[in-house]
């Protein structure tokens, strides 16, 4: 028993809750114990600087609880949307993409396609004090002109309001299609090769990559689809390349801080060899 009264069993716990303490969010106070068991197990030096989430699950999570319109769904998932972005920033991870709109949801039926939109325009104006808070840039990719006008003006002021933040990037995908993203890309370098600032032979991987929407951006180094589907769905195709992928069968208004932490476990228990092979010397 030391001189305080703490047996050194305890005083040995609390030196470790101390140290894997020291790079925790001052939020992590308020977590759950598991959440911070998760917490625990993460290695602050390999968290992954670009997350990427294709959320699903919505329309089967309104059905479940037997009710009648999917936009219920819809709803409960900006709880997960705010919730998700919140740790990401706590966590100090970099970007954050979201797929919140696909080129192809426009043909879903369109009462869900207008509660969508309307839902997008309120998360933009009343979530612009937590993201100042939380020092959150709000960035978009995918076809801008296809939103109604209330939407893109929502999105204009929210994103004017935090281009000053320098923390994590929110990135939303709305009217995103990976095949749009690279035709519209290949667009603007052959217009580039027709005005003669570029010759064919110079178009390399990182030219292509520079006229995607994602220009700015690191590539994700996880993504995670909820709802089981093993499909990526018209997501960022070329810059998966390398993603680790996490599918969790978890619906999307489900997915909280919890299943993001099982995720971010996940990612660092895998090994990236972005197509070498180990080194023979090691292990
Ligand atoms: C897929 O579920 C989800 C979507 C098409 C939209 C995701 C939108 C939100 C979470 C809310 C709005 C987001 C923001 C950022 C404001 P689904 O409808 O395909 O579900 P299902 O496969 O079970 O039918």
């Amino acid at each position: 028993m030391s001189e305080d009264g703490c047996s050194p069993r305890k005083v040995i716990a609390m030196t470790t809750m101390t140290m894997a303490q020291s790079w925790w969010p001052k939020a992590a106070e308020r977590w759950s114990e598991s959440e911070r068991r998760l917490l625990g197990l993460l290695d602050p030096s390999r968290l992954p600087a670009h997350v990427a989430v294709i959320m699903d699950g919505n329309g089967r999570w309104a059905r479940q609880r037997g009710l009648i319109s999917r936009i219920k769904g819809h709803e409960a998932g900006i709880e997960s949307v705010r919730e998700a972005t919140r740790t990401c920033a706590e966590l100090g991870l970099r970007v954050l993409t979201l797929y919140a709109f696909s080129k192809e949801n426009w043909a879903r039926p369109s009462a869900e396609v207008s509660a969508l939109m309307n839902l997008l325009s309120r998360f933009l104006v009343a979530e612009r004090d937590e993201l100042m808070e939380n020092n959150i840039r709000l960035r978009m990719i995918g076809a801008r002109e296809d939103l109604p006008d209330s939407a893109r003006r929502a999105l204009d002021e929210t994103m004017a309001l935090t281009a000053g933040n320098d923390g994590m990037t929110l990135n939303l995908a709305l009217s995103y299609g990976a095949r749009d993203e690279l035709a519209r890309a290949t667009r603007r370098i052959a217009e580039a090769v027709e005005r003669g600032e570029l010759r064919p032979e110079q178009i390399t991987p990182d030219v292509i990559a520079q006229h995607l929407d994602t220009a700015d951006l690191p590539d994700p180094d996880l993504l995670i689809r909820t709802s089981g589907e093993l499909r990526v769905s018209n997501f960022l195709l070329w810059q998966i390349a390398y993603a680790e992928i996490h599918v969790t069968p978890v619906l999307w208004p489900d997915f909280r801080r919890e299943q993001l932490l099982s995720a971010l476990v996940d990612f660092q228990g895998r090994e990236r060899r972005y197509g070498t092979v180990r080194d023979l010397n090691e292990s």
